[in-house]
């Protein structure tokens, strides 16, 4: 397993470094985040690999702290851009440090979101999603639909 890793990191500095030589490099003050990680994320592995898992902002800022230490090359704006894309798009949130804002752009209704809020201030962090259902007053139905992007920790 360890010499297939290997030969896989391998076989990624050489497609890295020819892509440093043909000059891809563009200008990028206004990066598309989903092209950014279409082009950068598929040198290595593919972008399949990448998205097995959804993942909190926090989650995805240390996979690609994680990637550039595997020896991917981002520019500070592709970098910024593509942890938008994944947290927007394959991202969780997670509710023992969300604020009632982030709770809303999840889905939740504001009512929830601060009852929710006010709830974890007095009680503690969140256990698991029976202890977020638990909360007295939500809308569970709600709650329900939104379970697959739900997170207890980073
Ligand atoms: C220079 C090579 C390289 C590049 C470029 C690269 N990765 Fe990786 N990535 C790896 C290696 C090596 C692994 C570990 C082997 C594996 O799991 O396939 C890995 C694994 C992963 C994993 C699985 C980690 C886990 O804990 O299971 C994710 C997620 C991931 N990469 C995301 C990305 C994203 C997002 C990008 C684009 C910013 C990216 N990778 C670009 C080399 C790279």
């Amino acid at each position: 397993m360890k010499r297939v890793t290997f030969a896989l990191a391998l076989a990624c500095s050489v497609s890295l470094s020819v892509d440093a030589m043909s000059g891809s490099q563009q200008a990028s003050s206004s990066v598309n985040g989903e092209d950014a990680f279409l082009n950068r994320c598929s040198t290595c592995h593919t972008t399949d690999r990448a998205l097995v898992a959804p993942r909190t902002k926090r989650g995805w800022e240390g996979v690609l702290a994680e990637m550039v230490n595997n020896g991917a090359q981002l520019e500070a704006a592709e970098s910024e851009a593509i942890l938008s894309f994944l947290t927007e798009r394959h991202g969780l949130v997670n509710v023992n440090t969300a604020n009632a804002e982030d709770l809303v752009a999840l889905g939740v209704s504001k009512k929830d979101a601060d009852t929710i809020v006010s709830y974890r201030t007095e009680h503690g962090p969140f256990a698991d999603f029976a202890a977020l259902r638990g909360v007295p007053g939500v809308d569970v139905d709600r709650l329900d639909a939104l379970r697959t992007r739900v997170a207890f920790r980073d």
